[in-house]
């Protein structure tokens, strides 16, 4: 096999034979021409070299491979890579216990009626903070200890929990899941973390002052409509401040949540170090949990696909670092994700590996002919080299 660096290649380029990233997952089919998102993406995703058995057999000035070793060990990236997180929680093997994914589930659900509770409240202007204080306080805290205690199984609600029902606290309390996971990936910084959380649960918060034919509102929005939709974060920073009483950093994180790292956000069009962190991670994982769950005027993506999308931003949108973080965090089959084997078996990804993403630990789920995998066995895609991703498969219209 040929090393190919990366950064050598151009788009345009056409190989005789298929391209690998990895030990098996292809990066780019036999006489397929490359694109620059295919290489940028290779680029983004830390794969710094790609491996064929074939030659460039067109493309602008064609550059022959550089090396010619054979590839060997860090194929599949470095054993053991599980993450500090999985190694918590999934422990030798990384089983899931079906008992702890449905008691994480139970109380995700648990503190999303509990938010939705304090929404009402505040919506009909009841909130009263001297006697209700103290359950945000307990939300959370309860949210924080889940998040600690099996942050693959909160990943994997965010993915395929089905609750129905709460659309505001449900992605507040999803967007706060995968931004806290983001930003322990960047800081250790406890005192924030909460900040960051309490933000995280009220970013939307706003959106219960807006009349509801625009919060609601599931077409095209007019100019005058998303001049009033835009007002949320404004409202929101309000009412964490003055309602909630949460400090100016907690109100800072509602009030630019919408700003953009290229500063064509709202409302104050601040860009890069200017936006508050917070509000940066705020902005990624709420653009994520959009995607991954169904709004009624679209379906949902795949996690894969909803990772992909977020990459293709190009540094306009959100703030690299916190971007690298996210994929880190998620990888590039994120935990709770459907795959499709090439054997023609369904899989699930229980463990993401940051070393080696595209050889996720899976369970077996439905057999080749379709019917439910008896036990769901753990297969570690990173020992068995013949065995590997065909595909992301899309979440199933309940
Ligand atoms: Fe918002």
């Amino acid at each position: 096999m040929k090393k190919i660096v990366v950064e050598s290649l151009e788009a345009g380029y056409v190989f005789s034979v298929p391209v690998y990233m990895d030990a098996d997952s292809l990066f780019i089919a036999a006489n397929v021409p490359l694109e620059q998102k295919d290489i940028d993406r290779a680029i983004r995703w830390n794969v710094s070299e790609v491996f064929t058995e074939g030659e460039i057999i067109d493309g602008p000035g064609i550059k022959r491979a550089k090396g010619n070793e054979e590839h060997g060990q860090n194929m599949s990236g470095p054993r053991g890579g599980l993450s500090e997180r999985g190694e918590r929680n999934g422990g030798e093997g990384g089983t899931l216990p079906p008992e702890q994914e449905a008691a994480t589930y139970a109380a995700i659900t648990n503190i999303i009626q509990q938010l939705n509770a304090i929404f009402v409240l505040i919506e009909r202007r009841q909130f009263n903070v001297n006697r209700r204080g103290r359950q945000i306080n307990a939300i959370s805290e309860g949210l924080s200890g889940i998040i600690q205690n099996g942050s693959m199984f909160a990943v994997s609600f965010v993915l395929n929990g089905n609750l129905a029902g709460y659309p505001l606290a449900k992605n507040a309390v999803q967007t706060a899941i995968l931004s806290t996971l983001v930003f322990q990936e960047l800081s250790s910084n406890k005192a924030y973390n909460q900040e960051l959380l309490l933000g995280a649960l009220f970013h939307d918060i706003g959106m219960l002052r807006l009349p509801k034919a625009v919060a609601e509102k599931k077409g095209q929005l007019s100019d005058l409509e998303r001049e009033l939709m835009q007002t949320h974060v404004v409202y929101g920073y309000q009412i964490a401040r003055q309602e909630l009483r949460f400090n100016e950093v907690s109100g800072n994180i509602v009030l630019q949540h919408h700003e953009r790292w290229d500063g064509t956000g709202y409302t104050q069009q601040i860009d890069g170090a200017q936006i508050n962190i917070g509000a940066k991670i705020i902005s990624v994982a709420d653009a994520f949990e959009a995607m991954v769950n169904e709004k009624p005027y679209r379906n949902s993506m795949t996690g894969y696909e909803a990772v992909k999308n977020l990459l293709s931003d190009n540094s306009r949108r959100f703030d690299p670092a916190v971007l690298s973080a996210f994929v880190k965090i998620m990888g590039i089959y994120p935990v709770g994700q459907e795959v499709l084997l090439n054997n023609g078996t369904m899989a699930r990804v229980i463990e993401s590996r940051q070393q080696a993403p595209f050889r996720p630990l899976v369970v077996i789920t439905k057999e080749k002919d379709g019917t439910p995998a008896n036990n769901e066995k753990p297969v570690d895609l990173l020992n068995q080299p013949s065995l590997y991703i065909i595909r992301a498969i899309r979440k199933q219209k309940e």
